[in-house]
């Protein structure tokens, strides 16, 4: 099972909410998309800014709840599915728990490649209607509570995942829901926040308070170091999410003018009970500089902190071709680089070979 199958029930649900009528099944018709696209653009407003749109009130409307589904809903699952490589080594089949889930995306994405079974946490039941409408066969157990209650979901998890949700509780009250949360010894903490500087600055803040308190960070961290990028008010650690953007999204993005139909930007992290095996040599691409006159330069992390990868044009070669593959999120490994002023420098005779 992928995004692509389980568009028509989508497009169903959103239909159903947005009043939109009857239409193909893997796209809009051309007479529904102006209502959604209006309906895209009112929640977009209230989620950006101020945010006043991002609480669980919000699903008490159903347009909002409508637009949900159709712009962002395929777009977490995305995303979850590219911060699932980030993880160190993932059960198959899973028990998974999904807080703060609204409609489900983390973990129907997750229960679609791993198998298993899934709880989903929301404090709104609409948001959670739509899950179970949305799951079909896949095995999704839903419960109306509050995130800090996620231990009465029955048991441990070998993966709990937090996607956009970290932003809507209250600072103060992150870190005992972290501590709370029932995952297993050997499982993962997965958080997805959006890419934003603030968000995905507030996350590693997050992650080194939890550190501090015996977690573990195994992604995209390769270093149990405070987090390098809090040194720099710039800096913050994203990823990217290739995908095929669903016909209907390219439709709305269209008629919106909102960008998603490209690469998919997140604020990603994991969290473990215990240590990452640590290799030498690897390092994480996290920031993918403007395009320069004769050079091109990465960011790249490790144990080692967050330096510029620099390879001058002319230096290009076969070993380190794949250097122009890389994308943010890549484990790469870099054998024969020069440490310079300017960072670790690749030259002709260096390897560069993602993972
Ligand atoms: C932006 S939505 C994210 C939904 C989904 N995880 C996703 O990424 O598409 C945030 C969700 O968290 C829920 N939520 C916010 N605060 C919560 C809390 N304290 N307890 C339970 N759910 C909460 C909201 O109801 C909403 O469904």
């Amino acid at each position: 099972m992928d995004l692509a199958d389980r568009i028509p029930a989508l497009l169903a649900r959103a239909r159903a909410l947005l009043d939109l009528g009857t239409g193909p099944s893997h796209r809009l018709a051309a007479g529904e998309i102006a209502k959604a696209a209006r309906a895209v653009e009112t929640l977009h407003r209230g989620l950006i800014g101020q945010r006043e749109l991002a609480t669980a009130a919000t699903w008490r409307d159903r347009a909002h709840l409508g637009a949900y589904l159709l712009w962002w809903w395929p777009q977490t699952y995305a995303k979850v599915r590219s911060a699932l490589r980030l993880a160190p080594c993932l059960p198959r089949p899973a028990r998974i728990l999904d807080v703060g889930a609204g409609p489900a995306p983390a973990a129907l994405s997750i229960l679609d490649v791993l198998g298993g079974e899934a709880v989903a946490i929301d404090a709104s039941e609409a948001a959670l209607s739509e899950a179970r409408a949305l799951a079909g066969s896949a095995s999704l157990r839903t419960m109306r509570s509050e995130a800090a209650s996620a231990r009465s979901a029955g048991g441990e998890f070998e993966i709990v995942v937090l996607a956009n949700v970290l932003s809507e509780i209250p600072e103060a009250r992150r870190d005992a829901l972290l501590d709370a949360l029932p995952v297993r010894s050997s499982g993962s903490v997965l958080v997805v926040e959006p890419a934003l500087r603030e968000t995905g600055r507030a996350l590693l803040a997050f992650r080194d308070r939890a550190l501090e308190r015996g977690w573990y960070a195994t992604g995209p961290c390769l270093t149990q170091r405070p987090c390098p990028a809090l040194a720099s008010p710039r800096d913050w650690c994203t990823a990217s999410a290739e995908w095929e953007p669903p016909e209907h999204l390219r439709q709305l993005a269209d008629a919106t003018g909102l960008r998603a139909d490209e690469g998919l930007s997140y604020a990603p992290l994991v969290l473990a009970r215990s240590p990452p095996a640590v290799e030498p040599g690897l390092w994480r691409v996290v920031g993918i500089a403007p395009p320069e006159k004769g050079k091109k330069r990465l960011w790249v992390c490790s144990d080692e902190g967050r330096i510029p990868l620099v390879r001058l044009d002319r230096h290009a070669s076969p070993g380190n071709a794949r250097f122009d593959d890389l994308r943010r999120g890549d484990l790469v490994r870099v054998e024969g680089a020069e440490s310079r002023p300017d960072g670790l420098r690749i030259g002709p005779s260096s390897r560069v070979a993602p993972l």
